[in-house]
């Protein structure tokens, strides 16, 4: 990981420490990704429901959908597929829900607790190809330690 990374992970693990609770917690790590990383232009959490789709959690930037299907969009499929996925052209990606039409590229990490997923951690930007390999270690990062809290 990159220090810089390396350096906010540290601060993830700060931030969540003594909050059990999640809203919170997703409400910080947001935050901290938003300043984190550069050319983005939206940061933030889906959680899953209990019928098994997504509904916006916190975030930063622009208002978004509030309700995702299972399955639909690159959040339901991150979430269907259990894995991240980066999206180098939100437009090439079959059934890209857009939120905020200046996105053009997108990565989403789910956050896995106790072998399910229970969020899921996306982030946009409006450059395209934006999204490395560093850039998707630190976001898994950021959902682990979501993840394993408390
Ligand atoms: N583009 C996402 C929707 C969420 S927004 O980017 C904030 C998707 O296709 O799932």
């Amino acid at each position: 990981m990159t220090e810089k990374y390396a350096f906010a992970a540290a601060q993830a693990r700060a931030l969540v420490e003594g909050t059990p609770e999640d809203v919170p917690n997703m409400a910080n790590l947001a935050a901290l990704v938003w300043q984190t990383m550069d050319r983005i232009n939206w940061a933030g959490f889906y959680t899953v429901t209990p019928q098994g789709d997504l509904l916006l959690g916190p975030f930063q930037g622009k208002p978004a959908c509030i309700r995702i299907p299972y399955g639909k969009g690159v959040c339901g499929t991150a979430l269907a597929r259990q894995e991240a996925l980066v999206v180098p052209d939100v437009h090439a990606f079959p059934g890209h829900i857009a939120c905020d039409s200046a996105s053009r590229s997108e990565t989403v990490a789910p956050v896995v607790r106790d072998g399910k997923v229970i969020a899921v951690l996306d982030v946009d930007s409006p450059e395209p190809d934006r999204f490395g390999p560093e850039d998707v270690e630190f976001l898994q990062a950021v959902a682990e330690i979501l993840a394993q809290h408390p």
